[in-house]
């Protein structure tokens, strides 16, 4: 006797579809094939002891299971649950009525209990789009899958649970039922970080809005103890809020690599991702012998915050790169490729030189000759390149500190920059996936970036009096137009450009007499 269950496989962040086959015949053998990894290999012995220790009987005849396709590799612990409901199915233990509608995952434990497990949204997606009914998935992670809309989710604790179900009997699981709109919506307002405890630095506070409103990539150079760090991690604040479709693409990301926690089915805040200094360039950019998204993909959507920039080994800043560019990564193997995609605003905070002092208004720099030039010179051009803001951040004096005025909150600059991201969507309408004028290309560029006169005589005076070098052009005007977008206008104007000559600062030659 044949019996088919369904079960699904993530690669990358979609799934697949995995059918799977129990016979039974005439022997004592038990056969796993269709290119299974060990861990899956490793079911039988799981299942065996599940069966055990809940009363069921692991037939004594040849059981032969495949996994179709068969050219796809099996990974991981998550086919325990569909293999032993097709042998209680094969054995008669189970009754075959709903098998077919329904997709099944996730590992067992040796008493039967259910294990949590990665992906569960990406294979949600793909049952609702396949015309599945429903999905049975590890209870920790059923309110994820619940995200999807036209889909029954259960999520099931233990083995017994999922017999129960099937067989149509009391006490079998209850449907999880998410509205995620209602919850979308509740959660956006929540910040713990709030530009409103920022004394002063209201010239910073600008450059931040400008860079939300873009969505340009920041470099924040300054001495320690200014403030960098404290204004960065307050920069989600004030980002537009994500529409559904980016939540969701984002918390698939997440998903696929374990990361969403909680009572939260939906990422809805865009993430902030903060690696560490001694990250690798796996983690960075993702990899590994089981792909896994990395640090880049999981600020899908959101913010990048690299501290203490020159700290970061060299060649992982290089790898950033292309990601940076292109907005996904591609890794690759001997045989096959994944992408996921890694569009995020960069931010970076560095000190200006290894004592931090250098440039400052009070404290003499204690770097030698040549220190200054050495310690920058650790970013590469081309990553420099790739950033739109320079910010030089300087202390907050002691008058402003004490000040007890409150300062502007996140709200109202978070609205401003609303208006200014509804124009640039009105404008791109999502054309070639263009959200913000930090993605344009070169034709919108040359579309929606000119200039008058006035506008290109103050440029040209600027770049020669402060040597600002050639590829600070194109990065002055974008960054122009969203000041532009900020103030409702229309047409890039003089003033605009002066101000986008101000984040320059990394290009200006005084940067690299020491
Ligand atoms: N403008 C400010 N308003 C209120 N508090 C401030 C301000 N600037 C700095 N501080 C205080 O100083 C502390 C240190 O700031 P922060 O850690 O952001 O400095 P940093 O520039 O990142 O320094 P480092 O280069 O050493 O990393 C903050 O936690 C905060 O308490
Ligand atoms: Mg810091």
């Amino acid at each position: 006797m044949l019996v088919k269950t369904y079960s699904s496989t993530v690669f990358g962040i979609n799934a697949t579809t995995i059918t799977i086959e129990v016979n039974l015949e005439i022997g004592i053998n038990f056969y796993l094939v269709g290119l299974p990894d060990n861990a899956v290999k490793e079911s039988q012995q799981r299942i065996k002891a599940a069966f055990k220790n809940n009363n069921l009987k692991f037939p004594g005849r040849e059981i032969t299971v495949n996994m179709a396709p068969a050219d796809i590799r099996k990974e991981g612990s998550v086919f325990d649950l569909p293999i032993a409901i097709g042998i209680l199915a094969v054995s008669k233990q189970v009754k075959l009525e709903l098998l077919s509608n329904y997709i099944l995952i996730g590992e067992l434990s040796l008493d039967g209990s259910i294990q949590a497990t990665r992906g569960v949204l990406a294979i949600a997606l793909q049952a609702k789009q396949e015309g599945f009914k429903g999905i049975i998935v590890p209870k920790a992670n059923a309110l994820e899958a619940a995200v999807v809309n036209d889909l029954e989710v259960y999520g099931a604790e233990n083995l017994a649970e999922v017999i129960q179900f099937l067989n149509q009997e009391e006490g079998g699981m209850q449907q999880i039922i998410v509205d995620v709109e209602k919850q979308f919506g509740q959660l956006i307002e929540d910040f713990e970080l709030d530009f409103r405890d920022v004394k002063g630095q209201m010239n910073i506070k600008r450059a931040f809005e400008i860079a939300a409103s873009g969505g340009h990539n920041v470099i924040l150079i300054g001495p320690p103890g200014s403030g960098k760090s404290m204004l960065a991690k307050r920069l989600g604040s004030i980002l537009p809020p994500m529409s559904l479709d980016e939540a969701l693409e984002t918390t698939k990301i997440h998903s696929v690599a374990g990361k969403v926690k909680g009572q939260v089915g939906i990422i809805s805040q865009r993430p902030f991702r903060k690696p560490h200094h001694t990250i690798s360039d796996i983690g960075l950019i993702g990899g590994g012998s089981y792909p896994q998204p990395g640090e880049i993909s999981l600020a899908h959507n959101g913010v990048l915050f690299l501290d203490e920039l020159p700290e970061y080994k060299r060649t992982v800043l290089e790898v950033m790169r292309q990601p940076l560019e292109d907005r996904t990564v591609n890794i690759s193997r001997a045989k096959f490729s994944i992408d996921y995609p890694a569009s995020f605003m960069l931010v970076a905070a560095m000190n200006p030189c290894p004592c931090g002092y250098y440039n400052h208004p009070e404290k003499e720099c204690v770097c030698g000759p040549g220190v200054v030039q050495r310690y920058l010179n650790k970013i590469s051009g081309p990553l420099l390149d790739r950033i739109d803001i320079h910010i030089e951040v300087t202390p907050v004096s002691f008058d402003e500190l004490a000040n007890s005025k409150p300062s502007e909150g996140s709200k109202e600059i978070r609205e401003r920059v609303g208006a200014a991201r509804t124009i640039q969507k009105n404008r791109y309408l999502l054309r070639n996936g263009i959200h913000c004028n930090a993605q344009m290309s070169m034709k919108e560029f040359e579309e929606h970036c000119n200039i008058d006169n006035a506008g290109s005589q103050l440029l040209k005076t600027a770049m020669d009096k402060m040597g600002l070098s050639a590829r600070a052009y194109d990065r002055i005007l974008k960054v122009a137009r969203t000041i532009a977008d900020l103030d409702q206008v229309e047409n890039i104007e003089a003033i605009h450009i002066a101000e986008a000559i101000q984040y320059r600062t990394l290009d200006r030659c005084r940067w690299s007499l020491n």
